[in-house]
C-alpha cells in the first residue's frame, strides 16, 4: 500500500461520516414556518410538521427549530448545506421576523406561539421575542404601551422600515382555549424598536378591509403594500392593493391592471432589485385548499402592471402555501410550504429548496455565489467604504502617476 492508497482508505470512512452527519442535519418537511435574511444568512424559524392538520388548528405540531443556509459560499439544492442553530423559546408559525437594520436582531411578533413540538395553545400569547444571532440568544423584552387586544395575533406579515420601526397590519385573533373561534382586525400597530414603543393608529380613512395571510412588502419610497390575503373566507382582489405611506400614516389604494391574477392567500411577494413584485403561490381556502393561478406573477411597480413571466416548468417546485421566499442578488428562494390541495386528512409537506435566476426566469439547481449580487441596495455604510475606496484609489492613482511623471522627467535628463 503506497502512501496515497492509505490516505484513500482513510478518507473513505471519514467522507462517509461526513455523509452520515449532513444527512442528520436535514430538516423535516414543514410549512407556515417563517423566515429572514440576515447578511448572507438565510433562516427558517419554527413551522409546522403535522401531515393532517388540514384546518389549521387542533392537529398542529408546531416545532420551535431554527435553521440556516449560508449564502456565502455555492451549493446545489441536491445538498442543501443546512445549519442548525439554537432553538426558539416556543414554537412559532403564521408571522414574520423583522430584522432590524440597527443591530440586525430579530424581532418575533405576533404569529402563533406554541408551547414547543405540541398543539399546545396555551402560549397563544403573542409575546415579543427577540433573537441575537451573534450569540444565538432569545431575550423578552419591555414593551411600552403595548395594546393588549394585539395578544395571540396572528397570520400577519409584519415589516420593518430603515430606521427599526415595526409596522403590523390586521390579522386574526383566536379565543384563549378555541382555535376555530376567531377575530380579523384591519388596525394598524406600530412598534419602534429603539424606544420599545407600542402604538395602534386610529382609524382613518381608506382603510383597507379586516384580511388575514396577506404580504406586506416595503418598497424605498416609504410604501408598504399590502398583497391579497383572506377577507372573512374570501380572497381579496389582486388589483386593489392597499398601500400604508410609512411617512404620512395615510392609507391609498392602488389600482393595478395587467394580467388576470387570482386572489390567494398563504402565498410570497419578494422585491427585485428592479422594483418588481414577484409573487409566489398561495391559495384559495375552501375545505379542499385549491391552488390559485397563475402561481407565478410579477407586479411592476412603476406602471403597476401585473405580469405573468413564462418560466421554464424544469426543475420548477410544485405549486406551494405557507412556503417561505427569499431574493438574494438575481436569485429568488422558496423553501419548505405544502401543496395547496389538501386531501381529506392529509396535507402534504416538503423540505426542499428551490432557487429561481429572476433575470432569465428559470429554475435553476445550483446557487452560484459567484454570479449573485449580495445586496439589493448599498446601505449607507457601503457609500462611505465605496466613497472611501474610490477615494483611496484616486489618492493612490495620483501619487503614481505623479511618481511616473517625476520618474519620467528625471530619465528624460
Ligand atoms: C393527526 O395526527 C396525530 C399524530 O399522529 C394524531 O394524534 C391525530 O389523531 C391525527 N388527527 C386526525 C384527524 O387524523
Ligand atoms: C411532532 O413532531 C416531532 C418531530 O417530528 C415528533 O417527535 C412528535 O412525535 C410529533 N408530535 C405529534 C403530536 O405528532
Ligand atoms: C450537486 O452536488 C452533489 C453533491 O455535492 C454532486 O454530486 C452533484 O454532481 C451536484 N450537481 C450539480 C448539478 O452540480
Ligand atoms: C399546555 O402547556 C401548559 C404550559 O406548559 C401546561 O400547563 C398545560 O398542562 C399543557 N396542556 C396540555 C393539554 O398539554
Ligand atoms: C365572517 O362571515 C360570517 C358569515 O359568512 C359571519 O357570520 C362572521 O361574523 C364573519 N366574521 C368576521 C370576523 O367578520
Ligand atoms: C409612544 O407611543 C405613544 C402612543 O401609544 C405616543 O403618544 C408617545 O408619544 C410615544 N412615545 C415615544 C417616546 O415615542
Ligand atoms: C388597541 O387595539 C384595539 C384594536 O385595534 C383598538 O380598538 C384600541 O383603540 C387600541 N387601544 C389603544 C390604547 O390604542
Ligand atoms: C374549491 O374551489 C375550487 C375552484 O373554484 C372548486 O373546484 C372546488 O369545488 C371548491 N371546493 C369546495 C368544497 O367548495
Ligand atoms: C414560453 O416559453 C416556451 C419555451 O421557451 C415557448 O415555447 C413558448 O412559446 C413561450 N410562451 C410564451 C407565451 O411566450
Ligand atoms: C466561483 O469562483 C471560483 C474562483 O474563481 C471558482 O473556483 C468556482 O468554481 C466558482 N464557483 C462556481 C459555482 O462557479
Amino acid at each position: 500500500m503506497n502512501f496515497f492508497q492509505k490516505i484513500q482508505c482513510l478518507s473513505l470512512p471519514l467522507i462517509l461520516m461526513y455523509y452520515f452527519i449532513n444527512c442528520q442535519k436535514i430538516p423535516n418537511p414543514r410549512s407556515q414556518q417563517t423566515s429572514a435574511q440576515i447578511d448572507t444568512k438565510l433562516y427558517f424559524f419554527g413551522g409546522d410538521l403535522s401531515y393532517n392538520d388540514t384546518l389549521n388548528s387542533h392537529d398542529a405540531n408546531i416545532t420551535n427549530e431554527v435553521w440556516y443556509l449560508d449564502l456565502s459560499r455555492s451549493f446545489n439544492t441536491t445538498a442543501l448545506p443546512w445549519n442548525k442553530d439554537v432553538e426558539m423559546p416556543v414554537g412559532h408559525i403564521l408571522g414574520a421576523p423583522c430584522v432590524s437594520p440597527i443591530d440586525k436582531s430579530i424581532f418575533f411578533i405576533g404569529g402563533r406561539m406554541f408551547v414547543p413540538n405540541t398543539a399546545n395553545i396555551s402560549l397563544y400569547s403573542s409575546i415579543i421575542y427577540l433573537f441575537n444571532p451573534i450569540i444565538s440568544q432569545w431575550t423578552t423584552p419591555n414593551i411600552v404601551g403595548f395594546n393588549v387586544s394585539f395578544t395571540r395575533r396572528n397570520e400577519i406579515q409584519p415589516v420593518i422600515d430603515v430606521n427599526g420601526k415595526i409596522y403590523i397590519f390586521g390579522g386574526s385573533r383566536y379565543d384563549d382555549d378555541d382555535n376555530d373561534k376567531f377575530d380579523i382586525y384591519n388596525d394598524m400597530n406600530i412598534f419602534d424598536t429603539n424606544t420599545m414603543n407600542w402604538s395602534t393608529l386610529p382609524t382613518s380613512n381608506n382603510v383597507p378591509t379586516s384580511r388575514i395571510c396577506y404580504t406586506a412588502t416595503l418598497l424605498p419610497s416609504g410604501i408598504i403594500l399590502y398583497i391579497g390575503g383572506d377577507d372573512n373566507h374570501s380572497s381579496v382582489s389582486m388589483n386593489e392593493i392597499p398601500a400604508f405611506n410609512t411617512k404620512t400614516y395615510f392609507w391609498s389604494t392602488i389600482k393595478a391592471g395587467g394580467a388576470f391574477i387570482e386572489g390567494r392567500l398563504g402565498h410570497s411577494a419578494v422585491l427585485t432589485k428592479h422594483e418588481n413584485i414577484i409573487i409566489y403561490g398561495g391559495m384559495f381556502y375552501n375545505t379542499t385548499g385549491t391552488q390559485a393561478v397563475p402561481y407565478i406573477a410579477e407586479l411592476n411597480t412603476n406602471t403597476w402592471i401585473w405580469s405573468i413571466p413564462n418560466v421554464s416548468k424544469t426543475n420548477a417546485p410544485p405549486s406551494l402555501s405557507f412556503h417561505s421566499a427569499a431574493i438574494y442578488g438575481d436569485y429568488m428562494f422558496i423553501a419548505f410550504g405544502q401543496t395547496a390541495v389538501i386531501s381529506p386528512a392529509r396535507i402534504n409537506l416538503i423540505n426542499n429548496v428551490y432557487i429561481l435566476d429572476t433575470i432569465n426566469y428559470n429554475w435553476v439547481t445550483t446557487f452560484n455565489q459567484n454570479k449573485s449580487i449580495p445586496k439589493e441596495k448599498p446601505t449607507l455604510n457601503d457609500y462611505i467604504n465605496s466613497a472611501l475606496i474610490t477615494g483611496i484609489s484616486i489618492g493612490v492613482g495620483i501619487i503614481v502617476l505623479g511618481l511616473l511623471i517625476f520618474g519620467f522627467l528625471i530619465f528624460k535628463k
